[in-house]
């Protein structure tokens, strides 16, 4: 028997063989999630990072199910304002509509499909489809058909043919999130122990956070489950993947100081103790107002609340992640562009209260560091492509990834940090618990839910 993380070589001790491959459809039926990765989460099947017919079933168990990311409420300033964005490959516009009320809709005309709206962001008093001009409003309802008495004559219902409409909508400190799920639970259940965490990070300032600068917006050729787990905590990959920054000064020496924290439901953060950026060659004036909010919160909650100030990276699963750092902070999300392509949508957020030079100098960090063209993102970019395009060959999609660094070494986040700190954490930075806690959480929503 061979060894399924290296195919090639004897496996010491026996271990289950990888299920055969079937076809596709037969596939989809009988897909057990636990037959990809081993329960706990340490080992997963390379086959989830290429297969088409995993993708397709992600779409339905996860991207039409789940609470999604859409964007930040300041994007949406006025009533009537709108941008454009997808919940996995569906096309969405997201509006505040006549009343001031958040509402997602499919892009997606009612008539023959076409996308009413082509445009990342705008105002409009209705959405006026290109291919026929059937015309709707920012509530969604079909409000003019072209020649409708002489083209239908009395047969067209208008009340019936509205856009379709993403059932719930809600919002956690600006952040805007969407399921198409009727039954799907509230939002702050699905964030669950998250919500805490994002608060910190969110409620800094009176007056919560904004965007900055729009949205960016780029493809890498990469599965979305390879960015999210990195994001997730990965931090282990730092001196080699950002080997050249570290020696340039953007940033200092990992050391395996801080924490990895799971909150349940698949999200998670991980930070190094005190922030990402500290001890570098180019000190900005943000630092000096992320040490003053390290003190608010340590007077708060204790001595050891100085490790929750920047709170680190995080992932929302699924595709939500974000990077609170010492001199910026960054939202973004891997939208899925079939099984082996990504669009990133990625953001600059600052506190709304924060003086405008500040504002300026967050920006400028952000772009240099995680812009399109910063020097972190294409260190990432560059490596996530070629995982991807390992997998691509007969054997190269054969075995599974690795995950046991720090396995069995979790405890709760309140014996390490103190009662109000929830969930559970690594005695140290360097693990892979936060993307066993996230492909855990992905066998859960994954499995068929009649079996
Ligand atoms: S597809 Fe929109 S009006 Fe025909
Ligand atoms: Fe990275």
């Amino acid at each position: 028997m061979s060894d399924p993380e290296n195919p090639a070589k004897p496996a010491t001790t026996p271990r289950t063989p990888l299920p055969p491959l079937v076809s596709a459809t037969a596939r989809i039926a009988s897909l057990a999630a636990k037959d990809l990765m081993a329960e706990d989460g340490s080992a997963v099947d390379r086959r989830l990072f290429v297969d088409e017919a995993v993708y397709r079933l992600e779409q339905e168990r996860i991207f039409a199910k789940c609470w999604l990311y859409l964007g930040h409420d300041s994007a949406l300033p006025e009533n009537q304002s709108f941008f454009t964005t997808t919940m996995g490959e569906d096309p969405v516009i997201v509006v505040r509509d006549k009343t001031g009320r958040l509402r997602a809709f499919l892009n997606s005309c009612s008539h023959r499909g076409a996308k009413v709206c082509r445009v990342d962001s705008g105002t409009a008093r209705f959405f006026k489809c290109p291919y026929h001009a059937w015309t709707f409003s920012t509530e969604g309802e079909l409000i003019a058909v072209p020649r409708i008495t002489a083209v239908y004559g009395d047969s067209l219902d208008r009340s019936q043919h509205g856009l379709r409409e993403v059932p719930h909508v809600d919002t956690f400190g600006g952040m805007i999130f969407a399921s198409w799920d009727p039954e799907a639970p509230t939002l702050r259940a699905y964030l669950g122990d998250m919500a805490f965490y994002l608060d910190l990070m969110l409620s800094r300032m009176d007056g919560g956070t904004e965007v900055i600068g729009g949205v960016h917006k780029w493809t890498i050729g990469v599965n979305w489950k390879i960015p999210a787990e990195n994001f997730a905590g990965d931090h282990y990959h730092v001196p080699s993947t950002h080997g050249a920054g570290v020696e340039m000064g953007f940033r200092s020496q990992l050391t395996n100081n801080g924490y990895c924290i799971q909150t349940g439901n698949g999200h998670s953060i991980g930070s190094e103790r005190g922030g990402a950026q500290q001890g570098t060659a180019v000190p900005t004036e943000y630092e000096g107002f992320m040490k003053q909010m390290r003190s608010e919160l340590v007077a708060k909650y204790g001595e050891t609340a100085d490790a929750f100030v920047p709170i680190g990276v995080g992932t929302i699963f699924p595709n939500m992640s974000f990077l609170d750092s010492a001199r910026f902070r960054a939202f973004r999300v891997w939208h899925p562009r079939g099984v082996d392509r990504i669009e990133v949508h990625s953001w600059c957020v600052v506190d709304k209260a924060l003086p405008p030079e500040l504002k300026t100098a967050v920006r400028r960090q952000y772009s240099l560091a995680f812009g399109p063209g910063g020097i972190f993102e294409q260190d990432d970019g560059d490596i996530w492509q070629s995982v991807q395009d390992a997998l691509r060959g007969h054997i190269g999609r054969q075995g599974r990834f690795h995950y046991r660094m720090g396995l069995g070494r979790e405890t709760t986040t309140s014996e390490r940090y103190g009662p109000p700190f929830p969930g559970s954490c690594s005695d140290m930075l360097m693990t892979e618990a936060n993307q066993r806690a996230f492909y855990r959480h992905y066998a859960t929503v994954m499995a068929d839910p009649t079996s």
